[in-house]
């Protein structure tokens, strides 16, 4: 039965996801009724060198068209961010109507009671009155706390959203069993799941199960093992040569990077290219004058390898928690 409603979706919702796309305004309607942007900037980084790239690197994307924003409370990085906002906005490039902005709850946070203090915490490095989008970071402990459980988080993300803290709340990491848990016990539906998709992590299940129920996806490391990951225990290995995406970036008159982000787009997911590079950030944002077909769409999901860039556990996870400094 529910293998059987999987494929059903997976197919209706190749047709079904444009309708909630508005071409004119480049953004999804969320089952919250708001709207976001269906393109975000990355902004994860080694946290040791956050200071020296992430503002410029901010401003230079929302000059350049960006309008949403991800980051974390784990990134150590939001103050950084808050001054880039506070920047564009002072200089009249975007009203704060105008922007976007998604963070997720700290790991270390493992009940409803510091959610919201959490969450303060944020809004006031970030210099903003209330986040657009705020996330559960992970079902996992990866605090290693005592008592951690997520249904109870998740409470504290339904007060802040009830206090106009939070305009829409949502989950990143969740798979199946722990969105079926929300469902069961909470009030509000989450209205987001970030999770990683690329065309080396397809992750075809967990995206039609979130589309079915109205929760939209968005795709985070939309680039894979297409470009270099120093911090990755797997020797999987992709680039943006493979001839399916070299094919399409001609008939499109695109950069195969360009075509990979599209793919993430037609598959009604928002993905979240991070770059600090200012030429790069223009191309991964010039993707609105062409769209895939759906058979193009199943053509890219071939270069499936099933393996996650990031993995939260064991060794890979240690190499990863090192390289970028979170601890
Ligand atoms: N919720 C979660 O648990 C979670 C986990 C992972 C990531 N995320 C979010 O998702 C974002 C994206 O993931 P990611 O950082 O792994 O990003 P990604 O966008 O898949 O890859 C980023 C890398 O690709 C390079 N790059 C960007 N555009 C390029 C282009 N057009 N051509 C060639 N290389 C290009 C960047 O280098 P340059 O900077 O030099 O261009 C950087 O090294 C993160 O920044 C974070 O915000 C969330
Ligand atoms: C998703 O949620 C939006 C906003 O509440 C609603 O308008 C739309 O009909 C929902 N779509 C589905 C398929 O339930
Ligand atoms: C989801 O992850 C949990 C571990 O956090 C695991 O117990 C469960 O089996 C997973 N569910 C699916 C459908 O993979
Ligand atoms: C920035 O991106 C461009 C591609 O558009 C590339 O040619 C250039 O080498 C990159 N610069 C750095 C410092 O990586």
């Amino acid at each position: 039965m529910f293998a059987i409603l999987l494929q059903i979706s997976a197919i209706v919702t190749v047709s079904t996801v444009h309708a909630k796309y508005s071409v004119s305004t480049n953004t999804i309607l969320l089952n919250d009724g708001n709207r976001m942007p269906i393109l975000s900037l990355g902004t994860f980084g080694k946290t040791n060198i956050a200071d020296k790239v992430v503002k410029t690197a901010v401003i230079e994307a929302i000059e350049a068209g960006y309008r949403q924003i991800d980051t974390a409370a784990a990134y150590k990085n939001e103050e950084f961010i808050g001054e880039a906002i506070a920047d564009v906005i002072n200089r009249g490039i975007v009203t704060r109507e105008e922007l976007w902005i998604t963070t997720k709850l700290h790991p270390e946070v493992g009940s409803r009671e510091g959610v919201l203090p959490a969450l303060r915490d944020s809004l006031k490095k970030l210099k903003i009155d209330c986040v657009d989008l705020f996330l559960i970071h992970s079902p996992d402990n990866l605090g290693g706390i005592p008592e951690h459980d997520y249904l109870s988080v998740w409470k504290g993300m339904e007060d802040a959203k009830k206090l106009n803290l939070a305009r829409s709340i949502g989950v990143s990491n969740f798979n199946s069993t722990h969105i079926n848990r929300i469902l069961a016990t909470s009030e509000i539906i989450p209205a987001t799941n970030e999770i990683e998709v690329n065309p080396t992590y397809t992750n075809l299940e967990l995206v039609a199960y979130c589309q079915s129920l109205n929760i939209t996806v968005l795709s985070y490391a939309p680039f894979g093992f297409m470009v270099p990951r120093p911090f990755s225990l797997v020797p999987v290995v992709s680039t943006f040569e493979e001839p399916i995406l070299v094919q399409l970036a001609q008939k499109y008159g695109k950069m195969p990077s360009q075509i990979v982000i599209r793919y993430l787009i037609d598959r009604g997911t928002i993905p979240i290219p991070r770059s600090v590079n200012a030429s790069r950030m223009r191309l991964n944002i010039d993707v609105f004058d062409f769209q895939l077909t759906p058979e193009e769409i199943i053509l890219i999901n071939e270069l499936n390898q099933n393996v996650k860039v990031y993995y939260f556990e064991g060794k890979r996870f240690l190499a990863f928690v090192e390289y970028f400094g979170l601890l």
